[in-house]
């Protein structure tokens, strides 16, 4: 069959500053809320860190990472900035160490031949501003401004493709969940983000999404005014289809909202300029309105994207429940069972629909897949200098095909990152959780490309057909 990808498709892998830096206190780099959850408060399971990660922060290991790219095959490379390795208490003086990493480091991959693609902020605030409110605060607005800025004047002309915020939503959901943990695991009081009491997972509070759709749109303001010659995209937005648990009114309601509160509310000031009437209304109702100010909604609008990050993982199920009182009167339904991915199950009939969506709802913006991908228990194991992981080849196989079908449609997507590169820290699973292309032993740094980047590394040279999934 004829391939439906566009001949200059960007074929990359994905990683973040954080899951993969180490040297977490190298060259003057200040402390993230990272640093501090797992180091202070061991949050991640295992009370593990990230402190040396997979070691890349030390060229010698990131040069042999990057042989590594070359091998699976990818054009492209998406990673992330460590806000407090730019700036270490988020404002002020610039690091030059920091900054001389990062210009050396995306030398290094351009001469590779690996297009970058490069997150600001994959979820590292600078420690010093948490303290001061964090996204709470609407100061945010003008410390992620600043850091822009600096990111700009300092790499700008060597990036073509950059990209705001990761994940809005995930980032306060994390923020919520490190709160419920230090107030119940810590003895002595520590500053702490303020945020609603009833979180809900992928939604935890209208402030602070306020303040992310606005600090996206000035940072893409800061981008133009410097007259750079790439792209800039407000958001590598998780994307989570919300289907009804049944086929109730009251469920077909629980899933709209749900869908209102994890997706809409950010695509919609950012696409169609306005927050979804449905959900502006509810947030009333709740007494937590959108703290929009004059000018606000203007600045989002003077500042579209040049195009729209996806990251697609998997959809769910949600149900009405009038006892949800603190969760929006809603649940999620979803059990998981074993043979499904951590991240939910195996949906690329989702995938597609989902770019259909961005396709018939949203105007067809050009897109770019950020994150797409999955780890399994039990799916990476080494054995004989070999990972024969069968259950993420299949879910990329099939993936890419249902990206594919979706191209064939006409959805307008430029590129496919998958989610990782290689295996990582896994924020609150820390290392237990793999989702790389390529396993990393963590206690020696040993790198070994899996099945699953064989299969890859196939689909790309046929401009993305794979084996029949
Ligand atoms: C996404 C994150 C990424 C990674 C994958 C598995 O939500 O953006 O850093 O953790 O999930």
């Amino acid at each position: 069959m004829q391939s439906p990808f566009p001949a200059r498709f960007l074929w990359g892998a994905a990683t973040a500053a954080y899951q993969v830096e180490g040297g977490w206190q190298a060259d003057g780099k200040g402390p993230s809320v990272w640093d501090v959850y797992t180091n202070t408060d061991r949050m991640a399971e295992n009370g593990e860190t990230a402190n040396i990660a997979l070691n890349t922060y030390d060229r010698a290991q990131y040069l042999q990472d990057i042989a590594l790219l070359k091998e699976l095959g990818v054009n492209a490379y998406r990673f992330s900035l460590n806000w407090p390795r730019i700036l270490p208490d988020g404002v002020g003086t610039p690091n030059p160490h920091g900054i001389a990493y990062y210009r050396r480091f995306i030398a290094d991959l351009k001469a590779a031949g690996i297009e970058p693609l490069v997150t600001l902020y994959h979820w590292e605030l600078p420690q010093a501003l948490a303290e001061k409110g964090g996204w709470a605060n609407r100061a945010v607005v003008d410390w992620f401004r600043q850091y822009a800025g600096v990111v700009f004047d300092s790499l700008g002309a060597d990036v073509k493709l950059f990209l705001a915020l990761n994940e809005p939503s995930t980032d306060l959901g994390f923020t919520a969940y490190a709160k419920q943990f230090r107030e119940t695991t810590r003895r002595e009081p520590v500053p702490l983000t303020p945020l609603p009491p009833a979180a809900f997972t992928w939604f935890p509070g209208a402030r602070m999404v306020h303040h992310q759709q606005l600090a996206a749109a000035a940072a893409i303001e800061e981008y133009r005014r410097r007259g750079l010659p790439g792209r800039i995209a407000a958001v590598a937005m998780l994307l989570i289809p919300a289907l009804p648990a049944s086929d109730s009114e009251a469920d077909r309601k629980a899933a709209l909202l749900a869908d209102g509160l994890m997706n809409r509310i950010y695509l919609d000031p950012m696409l169609k300029g306005t927050y979804p009437e449905d959900v502006v209304a509810a947030l009333r109702d709740t007494g937590a309105a959108l703290p929009i100010e004059p000018g606000d909604m203007e600045l989002i609008a003077r500042n579209r994207a040049d195009f729209l990050g996806v990251n697609f993982y998997s959809g769910f199920p949600f149900a009405a429940d009038p006892a949800a009182t603190d969760n929006w009167g809603l649940r999620m339904t979803w059990q998981g069972s074993p043979a499904d991915p951590f991240n939910g199950p195996t949906r690329p009939d989702l995938f597609t629909a989902v770019l259909l969506r961005l396709k018939d709802e949203y105007g067809n913006p050009p897109m770019m897949i950020t994150e797409n991908g999955a780890g399994f228990p039990g799916d990476d194991v080494l054995a004989d200098g070999k990972v024969a992981d069968a259950k993420r080849t299949d879910y990329l196989v099939r993936h890419v095909a249902a990206l594919g079908d979706a191209i064939r449609q006409g959805a307008n997507v430029e590129g496919y990152f998958h989610w990782s590169s290689h295996d990582n820290f896994e924020w609150i699973s820390g290392y237990g959780r793999r989702f790389g292309l390529i396993h990393v032993d963590f206690a020696t740094q040993r790198r070994t490309l899996k099945q699953s980047a064989g299969v890859y590394r196939t689909i790309i040279r046929n401009g993305g057909v794979g084996p029949p999934g």
